[in-house]
């Protein structure tokens, strides 16, 4: 079997309306089906998902493709990557794929942190390693747990991983560069060491962590490299991607000890923000995780403060928020501690028990208010209000009206005036944000030409009668582009005998340029039927096309012409072709 005939097989057994449900919710409506596109910043569902086609098409950024264009974008993998996961999904053998590995120019260096990883590890396993070993131990880090994160030692010595990496080659300014070494020195010494992964998993830098009270400065990161941008890094996210969209949400937490400790527990859906401000990067990647998100930031002042400014972000992206709370009494602790101390059981109650963001932002506003003082009350009530006016749910926004009037002795009616006051100001920002269009929408204004041209490719990648009908009236399509790709159709419908849209953009997978056009062209609406009439006067404006194209080069070479006869020539010429026209 070929590469192509495996590559078909699979999309053939994977569903693209079943595997886009997985990632994104789909609504059907009539025979397509419609969600929130993930590759725009989109907030109506502007994508549609053609279960008989076996295609998606956004109708606001042009984004289409198949299965394995859908994976591949929504999940930053390559072509290979989404063969091998929609391959054992599917139950197809995918083991001799010939395909050119993709590489890249920062190989190397992911090579490089390898090689030190696989240090450190085995640094934790020799003598030097045994005091990190019981601080590791006394917080209930165990082997597995240690395998399982790739966690290691870096040794008190000043030259152990620039000895081991020059000795394979890397040049010292290069191990500066990526971070490992300082003035011809390791960087980290004798320090715990918690290997960073981009989001495909190669690992991309270190954290590294006292375990005794050698520094003040607890944790020690890998500089930002070109590899490694620590906006755009959240830990455990390669591993939680798949566990994200089985369980159908993601728990977000600190430090990377509390990821470890929910993971252990069997809650391998989690991510660790690593401590800073949540970035715009980091938001759209959760974004691709789940739409539920829960929030288990520290118990302390300054976690409950995250989780409100992180809260609001999220929920302004159109995700359910939910916030799992430590109860109060507990405060001193973060997830870790709260499950060594409590038990997988008991953070399950609090997850079970979770508040929805709004519900916890009420409660946060009302901290510290004093209800004598006129100003802070009337601040209160408004800062309530003007959070309830964001709640869909019309119950719900009642409910918590409810109970603040009765909190507040105030009347009902009066809270809900305000209320309506929000909720009109609401329309109209939204009514701004949606008008702003965030991306290029292709320009749909075409000739009558292209539009045929358009419509003709259309009918040939569904259906091999109009491939053959183009190669009968041997049809000139006007753009060297649409030539070009015109002829890839033909090529593939002879060499594979059959063709459909969904598997001819696997086949364009390496050719940019042809992907780009063919995108381009399958952002227009077409009909579901192929009509042989249409077909038929499509060809025709394309003949007219080609027709007037050649009068007007001969009109130009008429004017050029001094031999008379010659001129005379190309006239008559001219004149043959008018008739004809
Ligand atoms: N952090 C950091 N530098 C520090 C302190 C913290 O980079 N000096 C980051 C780490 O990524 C850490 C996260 O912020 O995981 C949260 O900090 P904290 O809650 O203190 O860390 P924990 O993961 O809970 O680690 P530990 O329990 O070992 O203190
Ligand atoms: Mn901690």
């Amino acid at each position: 079997m070929n590469n192509q005939d495996l590559v078909t097989e699979i999309r053939q057994k994977i569903d693209i309306v079943d595997l886009i449900s997985e990632y994104i919710p789909l609504i059907q409506k009539g025979k397509n089906y419609f969600g929130v596109c993930p590759f725009h910043n989109d907030t109506n569902p502007s994508m549609s998902v053609s279960r008989e086609k076996q295609i998606y098409k956004c109708f606001s950024c042009g984004a289409s493709g198949n299965v394995f264009t859908f994976l591949m974008d929504y999940d930053h993998i390559d072509f290979k990557e989404a063969i091998k996961i929609l391959g054992e999904k599917a139950g197809v053998e995918v083991k001799g794929i010939k395909l050119n590995p993709k590489t890249t120019k920062f190989d190397r260096f992911y090579e490089m942190y390898d090689i030190a990883n696989k240090y450190y590890q085995n640094n934790l396993n020799s003598k030097e390693g045994l005091l990190a070993k019981k601080y590791l131990s006394s917080r209930k880090i165990d082997d597995d747990l240690i395998k399982e994160f790739g966690i290691g030692l870096s040794l008190d010595k000043s030259n152990a991983v620039t000895t081991i990496l020059t000795s394979k080659d890397y040049s010292m300014k290069e191990i500066e560069q990526f971070g490992l070494a300082s003035n011809n020195h390791d960087i980290y010494i004798n320090r715990i060491m918690f290997p960073l992964h981009d989001i495909s998993g190669h690992i991309v830098g270190f954290s590294g962590r006292i375990y005794d009270d050698s520094d003040k400065n607890k944790y020690m990161n890998t500089k930002e490299t070109i590899i490694f941008k620590k906006g755009e890094c959240l830990y455990n996210y390669h591993i939680a991607r798949d566990y994200c969209r089985k369980l159908k949400f993601v728990i977000i937490v600190e430090g990377f000890m509390d990821a470890i400790r929910l993971s252990q527990i069997g809650y391998k859906n989690v991510i660790a923000l690593m401590g800073t401000a949540m970035t715009e990067e980091q938001i759209q990647l959760i974004k691709k995780l789940s739409n539920n998100v829960y929030l288990s930031l520290d118990g302390d002042e300054a976690g409950q403060r995250a989780t409100l400014t992180n809260g609001e972000q999220l929920v302004k992206q159109g995700l359910n928020v939910k916030v799992i709370g430590l109860p109060h009494d507990k405060k001193e602790h973060d997830p870790d501690e709260y499950i060594i101390k409590y038990g997988k059981d008991s953070y399950t109650n609090l997850i079970e028990s979770a508040l929805n963001y709004s519900d916890f932002k009420i409660n946060f506003l009302k901290i510290g208010v004093n209800f004598n003082s006129d100003l802070e009350l009337s601040t209160y009530i408004d800062s309530v209000i003007k959070e309830v006016s964001t709640i869909k749910d019309e119950i719900r926004r009642e409910i918590i009206l409810k109970k603040l009037a009765i909190e507040v002795n105030l009347s009902y009616n009066t809270l809900e005036k305000r209320l309506n006051e929000y909720l009109e100001f609401q329309k109209v920002v939204n009514v701004e944000e949606t008008a702003k269009p965030k991306v290029d929408v292709p320009k749909k204004k075409v000739s009558k030409y292209e539009k045929a041209a358009y419509f003709l490719i259309y009918g040939m990648v569904n259906d091999g009668q109009v491939i053959k009908l183009v190669e009968k009236e041997d049809v000139h399509f006007p753009t060297k582009e649409l030539r070009y790709l015109a002829s890839e159709i033909c090529y593939y419908y002879h060499k594979y005998g059959s063709i459909t849209m969904a598997d001819f953009y696997t086949y364009l997978n390496d050719k940019e340029e042809l992907l780009v056009v063919y995108n381009y062209i399958m952002s227009f609406q077409y009909n579901d039927e192929i009509n042989y009439k249409a077909i038929d006067d499509y060809i025709g404006v394309i003949r007219e096309y080609n027709l007037r194209q050649e009068i007007k080069r001969l009109s130009d070479l008429v004017k050029k012409e001094n031999d008379p006869i010659e001129k005379a020539k190309i006239a008559e010429k001219i004149r043959l072709l008018k008739i004809g026209e």
